[in-house]
């Protein structure tokens, strides 16, 4: 079935991102022009529990929800009846974060006579690289490296994925906000480690780089335990170099195997995506290996690699085009995956 809204331009989508501890609300028009995203941390809240605690979460974004829309609405400059649909993040994430999104984004959907799509919190992030590039040529593989998530994805074509491996324990960034909690650094532990590696001798410390050269998948629950077995064995060594060290060892197995990846499929680029895509020595690094593999690398602005709610309406938008609206009584779903066409 082709959707009525296939031909149309111009269409104005109101994205709604809540499916972890960010509030976030955005409008741009047919995946291209951000009109407003306004982003509402609740990094505060958890950060004294060291990690996101799903009840807090929730509880917050009930209270931050609607003034982050009311503030994409105004900073858009635009007024409910100019608005073409609204898209939320129904998974994957935390069940009663996302309830909270999905909720407010139907209501206002009935409310204003607007269609509702609902969006995959997965391919939201591989838009986030679209969004910014609206000319990137396809395949590509995007190496999507979150909180929650670290996968190596080929985008043959819009909506047609191939998931190529993912972790089979920890998440890219979970591992660096375990390794920043063990050394005291704080939570979120990314940029907190991103920040001290600068001080650090990457090769001060050999830490194993798991399954670096077999297959696609990943794991990182075996470089935390070193690095926890390690400081605990030679507590005067510098927290700088654990920084730059570990930091070193998770960078240079995403990069070989996303490198790996794109020869072997016959990628014309490398995107990232996802929190972790924030990370300066991974955004250098895949730099140094597009360009010596000849490919094009995407990297997206830090703002679109973390949760936002831009890359939310971007993926809605295409959604749109593709299927038309989603039924009302499409539910959020904490384990949603990536529809893969493997
Ligand atoms: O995509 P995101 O905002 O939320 C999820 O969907 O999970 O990613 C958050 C993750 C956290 O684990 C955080 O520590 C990590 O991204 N992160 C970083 C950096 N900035 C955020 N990891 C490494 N280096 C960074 N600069
Ligand atoms: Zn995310």
């Amino acid at each position: 079935m082709v959707s009525e809204y296939a031909d149309r331009e111009g269409l104005r989508i109101l994205g709604i991102e809540t499916s972890c501890d960010d509030t976030a609300a955005a409008v741009v028009v047919d995946a291209r022009e951000v009109l407003s995203s306004v982003v509402s941390s609740q990094v505060d809240l958890h950060a004294r529990f060291g990690g996101v605690v799903p009840e807090i979460a929730s509880r917050a974004h009930v209270e931050l929800l609607v003034p982050v829309i009311a503030g994409a609405l105004v900073e858009a400059g635009i007024t409910d009846d100019h608005l073409d649909a609204v898209g939320a993040t129904v998974g994957p994430g935390l069940i009663g974060s996302l309830l909270v999104g999905v909720s407010a984004a139907k209501a206002l959907a009935l409310v204003w006579g607007v269609p509702f799509v609902a969006v995959n919190h997965l391919e939201a992030h591989l838009y986030a690289a679209l969004l910014e590039e609206p000319e990137l040529e396809l395949p590509v593989v995007v190496l999507l490296v979150s909180g929650g998530h670290t996968m190596l994805v080929l985008m043959e074509d819009h909506g047609r994925y191939r998931v190529l491996g993912s972790t089979i324990d920890d998440a890219a960034g979970e591992a660096f906000d375990k390794v920043a909690r063990f050394l005291g650094l704080g939570y979120p532990g990314g940029p907190a480690i991103d920040h001290l590696a600068m001080q650090g001798a990457p090769d001060a410390i050999a830490f194993p780089r798991a399954m670096r050269d077999e297959g696609y998948d990943f794991s990182f629950s075996g470089l935390k335990t070193a690095v926890v077995n390690h400081v605990r064995k030679h507590p005067e060594v510098s927290t700088a170099d654990v920084a730059a060290s570990f930091q070193e060892a998770v960078v240079d197995v995403l990069v070989a195997k996303a490198r790996r990846a794109a020869r072997e499929v016959g990628a014309r680029g490398l995107a990232l995506a996802g929190g972790v895509a924030a990370n300066s020595q991974l955004r250098e690094r895949v730099l140094d290996a597009c360009e010596e593999e000849g490919l094009h690398a995407f990297l997206p602005s830090h703002s679109m690699c973390t949760d936002n709610a831009a890359m939310v309406a971007a993926a809605a938008w295409w959604r749109l085009r593709s299927e038309g609206p989603s039924p009302l009584d499409v539910g959020a779903d904490p384990n949603l995956r990536l529809p893969d066409v493997s």
